[in-house]
């Protein structure tokens, strides 16, 4: 089968749903669990999120006609939400509490829907504007991309911006 950027964007929401779903059933006293489980989401959804408004969000952008800038425009917000505020704020929630799991929820119904939208519109609209050639191309750029150092300092820096925003708002709360 030849390979797909979108396929691959697709199948990654997929593993990302899986994951929430176990972070759902979850207790409060699980807090190993859930950590685990945080982590496995983040070292799946970061990369692919920053990779995304890095190469793909741009890419689309350029040949998109109206509705497709309205679909990116929504996308990158989502994006914004997840980055200032979901993610954030689960961090500042303590892993063990009844804020955590209602926050994780939201986080995964966020990101469930983000993912619902992109496969609907973008990458449907995206199937058109690029060829199946350069489809493939963007897969193989992003598997190197993945394991370069640019998506680990990426990546780092996200951590560490949702990490200085949580420590805020937890000495707020
Ligand atoms: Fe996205
Ligand atoms: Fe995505």
């Amino acid at each position: 089968m030849a390979r797909d950027i979108l396929k691959t964007l697709a199948s990654e929401h997929e593993e990302v749903r899986t994951l929430f779903e176990e972070l759902k059933k979850t207790t409060d006293r699980a807090e190993k669990t859930r950590a685990r489980l945080l982590d496995q989401i983040e070292a799946t959804l970061l990369p692919h999120a920053k990779w995304e408004e890095l190469v793909f969000y741009p890419a689309f952008k350029e040949r998109a006609d109206r509705d497709g800038l309205q679909a990116h425009a929504e996308a990158v917000q989502e994006h914004r939400a997840v980055e200032h505020t979901v993610l954030p704020d689960l961090h500042a929630a303590g892993i063990d509490t009844p804020q955590f799991a209602g926050r994780a929820k939201v986080f995964a119904e966020f990101v469930d829907h983000h993912a619902r939208e992109e496969e609907k519109t973008m990458f449907k609209m995206a199937r058109k504007l690029f060829s199946g050639d350069e489809r493939a191309l963007l897969d193989e750029q992003y598997e190197a991309w993945k394991k370069s150092p640019a998506c680990e300092s990426a990546v780092a820096a996200e951590k560490a911006r949702a990490g200085l925003k949580a420590a805020a708002r937890s000495l707020r709360s």
